[in-house]
């Protein structure tokens, strides 16, 4: 049993940073592990403009410590009346690198995102023509889908006709959930991919009822059934191309998720790479991280790999109750990978 690990290094391929104090407290948690993050773009307000995501860049390089080699790729939020040429002079640029779909009112900060896709069809016939990667939240919103059914909902009402409408937009489907969503993406083309995030590998939904509330375990998209969990393991350590790390860590003050109406997010960013390698570690597949970590996401995005390299031993380590004052993924258990 290997008991130490070297592996080109990580990127993570969805992070929400924030802004602000919270950029401040949280970045070096993903810069410490991670050489490149795509920057999620849902700050209040929302980046829209090329001019906005050139200047929360500059905000995340100035936050990070100069010791750490990081580089934010950034995004550019859709809403429904963002002009393609914003879109097209951002991605030309180099100033963003994709752009997020939120459909409006699915998650944290997404009020002004887009209300029907039909109505940035033409920015979505632009990143097509441009190879512009469009990164999907993938759930209905629709009061009278069940919660647990929005992602499986969104696949059939959505993202099946927006495939075969534009069949060269280059998609990465967001933090999956399902085991609908792995087969979904599992039988599509190679311009299909998707994220899985360290929650949703390590717990089934629960996590959330466990005792009592636990406020800790709400994300968006909700962690499911175990079966679904199995699913997106199984999808993760496959070695299958389409499937990359992006952590979807999302830190949210003790007030807002300690509420009667909490936010949904977790921050997992200060061990993720660990959760996952104990993921990979428990379903025999360590020698399958590397390209879920380090390899998928660059061929995807079309960008080169990380020349460095990044090991992990198999030493025990006790996940802190607090991090910077927020409770941490795996907050007080062990796991059994450490960064050296
Ligand atoms: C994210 C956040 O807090 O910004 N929350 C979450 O539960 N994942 C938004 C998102 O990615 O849906
Ligand atoms: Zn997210």
């Amino acid at each position: 049993m290997a008991d130490q690990l070297t592996i080109t290094s990580p990127d993570d391929w969805h992070v929400h940073l924030r802004d602000e104090q919270m950029l401040e407290r949280v970045v070096a948690d993903t810069a410490r592990a991670f050489r490149r993050a795509i920057v999620m773009p849902n700050l209040r307000p929302p980046v829209t403009t090329v001019a906005a995501a050139r200047a929360y860049r500059e905000r995340i390089q100035a936050a990070c410590p100069a010791e750490l080699d990081f580089t934010p790729l950034m995004t550019a939020y859709l809403t429904d009346d963002i002009p393609c040429e914003e879109i097209e002079s951002g991605f030309r640029e180099g100033v963003f690198t994709a752009a997020k779909l939120y459909p409006a009112n699915a998650t944290t900060n997404s009020a002004a995102g887009v209300t029907d896709l039909l109505r940035i069809d033409s920015v979505l016939d632009c990143m097509a023509r441009i190879g512009m990667p469009l990164l999907i939240h993938g759930e209905v919103t629709d009061a009278d889908v069940d919660v647990f059914d929005r992602e499986a909902t969104f696949i059939e009402r959505h993202l099946k006709p927006l495939t075969l409408r534009h069949p060269d937009l280059r998609i990465v489907f967001e933090h999956i959930t399902t085991e609908q969503a792995v087969d979904f993406v599992g039988s599509a083309d190679q311009n299909l991919a998707a994220t899985i995030t360290p929650h949703h590998l390590h717990i089934n939904r629960n996590a959330m009822f466990a005792g009592g509330l636990r406020s800790d375990f709400y994300c968006l998209p909700v962690a499911k059934r175990e079966r679904h969990r199995l699913a997106l393991r199984k999808a993760a350590t496959s070695g299958d191309a389409r499937f990359f790390l992006g952590t979807d860590s999302a830190p949210h003050e003790r007030s807002g998720k300690e509420t009667s109406c909490g936010c949904a997010g977790i921050f997992n960013a200060p061990h993720a790479l660990e959760s996952y390698a104990q993921v990979f570690d428990e379903e025999n597949a360590l020698d399958c991280l590397e390209a879920f970590a380090s390899r998928n996401g660059p061929a995807f995005y079309r960008l080169p790999v990380n020349s460095d390299c990044i090991t992990l031993k198999r030493r025990d380590q006790l996940v802190p109750e607090l991090v910077d004052g927020l409770v941490p993924f795996h907050a007080g258990q062990i796991l059994s990978w450490t960064i050296v």
